[in-house]
């Protein structure tokens, strides 16, 4: 067990990371065009905007908060990660403000692009052969080195303020206020960490609102079954092709108790849906944000069908432009055997008639 660390460095550590939340304007709140007559409304809360560029620039600054405020980090901490993606991106930038040290470890098989990335903010990858392999190599690197394993999948749920604070869900009812349904009827979230979800959930449950939480699930990923069954260890041990949701295991900030409803995505149908968003909106997203759309194509079917009016929220999790080599390929979608047309043709259709057969 460490000795507390200097109490003036974590002082001067927490203003800083502070100082670089208020700089930061809040995220914006996008419109998907629906037809005005259907009584629904359809909104993107676009997390690419952040510094670091999606969802995971809050999570990152909650988790060093963590770490900081329960005595964790201090001046020579190495900090450390298990993610390839988002998280170890966002958990550089605040790592370097900090002059700390940033070992993330990643799969050997990790996009160029994201390594790029994770070094562009001073970060240093730690190769591992597989996925699972992650997770207990960080373990030692943190134990060998003096340092923090920040460790998203264990602290997301705990470290992100469910009650306000200017959390994600916060910021969505703040910016629905002046809108006609200012109330979504469902909120749509993916699932990495889970923690996303789990802020939601409990946030809406705790303000007594009556908007209900949908997850929806990429191939091969295991909260679906998690959820169905109510297994907190179901793993289908199978990596997901949609980076930042999905995953082999049910992680420990998967909270299933604040989740309504969920939803398997087909990846075709996910990465048809991000298309449809730059040719509708202009926005360019990543996969994550084409399987919220999907879910939340589906809600508002039923609710056409039901008769019932409302609003509808998704997140628009990170930019497409991490993604022209495989997402916005379609050479790269040709590798993978997946074919775009049949879900463009469903999503031309539901925008027609409302009609979404998923
Ligand atoms: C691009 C992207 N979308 C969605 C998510 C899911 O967020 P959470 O981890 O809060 O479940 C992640 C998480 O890594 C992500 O990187």
């Amino acid at each position: 067990m460490s000795k507390p660390h200097s109490r003036a460095w974590v002082r001067e550590a927490v203003r800083i990371i502070e100082a670089d939340a208020n700089r930061s304007a809040d995220t914006h709140l996008h419109v998907f065009p629906l037809p005005p007559e259907w009584g629904i409304d359809l909104y993107l809360k676009d997390e690419s905007v952040h510094p670091t560029g999606s969802l995971k620039h809050r999570l990152a600054r909650s988790l060093i908060l963590y770490g900081l405020v329960n005595g964790h980090i201090g001046p020579d901490t190495v900090l450390v990660e298990a993610s390839s993606g988002s998280t170890a991106v966002s958990e550089a930038y605040f790592a370097r403000m900090l002059g700390l040290r940033f070992v993330t470890v990643v799969p050997r098989r990790t996009s160029k692009e994201k390594i790029a990335l994770i070094e562009f903010y001073g970060g240093e990858c730690h190769y591992v052969d597989s996925a699972p392999a992650m997770y207990p190599e960080a373990e030692r690197l943190a134990a060998e080195c003096n340092g923090h394993y920040l460790d998203q999948f264990t602290y997301a749920e705990r470290a992100t303020d469910w009650r306000g604070n200017n959390n994600i869900a916060e910021s969505v009812f703040a910016q629905m206020r002046a809108e006609r349904h200012p109330v979504p009827s469902w909120i749509v979230v993916g699932a990495g960490t889970g923690g996303t979800s789990a802020t939601f959930g409990r946030y809406v449950r705790y303000k007594r609102h009556t908007t209900k939480i949908c997850v929806v699930d990429p191939e091969n990923s295991s909260f679906y079954g998690a959820w169905e069954t109510g297994a907190p260890d179901y793993a289908t041990g199978m990596p997901s092709r949609i980076e930042g949701i999905g995953r082999p295991r049910c992680e420990p900030s998967f909270v299933p108790g604040v989740i309504d409803e969920m939803f398997q995505v087909p990846d075709a149908g996910s990465l048809a849906a991000i298309r449809l968003l730059r040719d509708r909106t202009g926005h360019w997203a990543g996969g994550s944000t084409g399987t919220n759309l999907y879910g939340a194509f589906q809600l508002i079917s039923r609710m056409l069908a039901d008769g019932q009016a409302g609003s509808v929220v998704t997140l628009l999790c990170d930019g497409g432009e991490r993604y022209a080599n495989t997402y916005y390929s379609d050479e790269w979608l040709g590798e993978q055997g997946i074919d775009l047309a049949p879900y463009r043709a469903r999503f031309d259709e539901f925008l027609l008639t409302g009609r979404f057969d998923a």
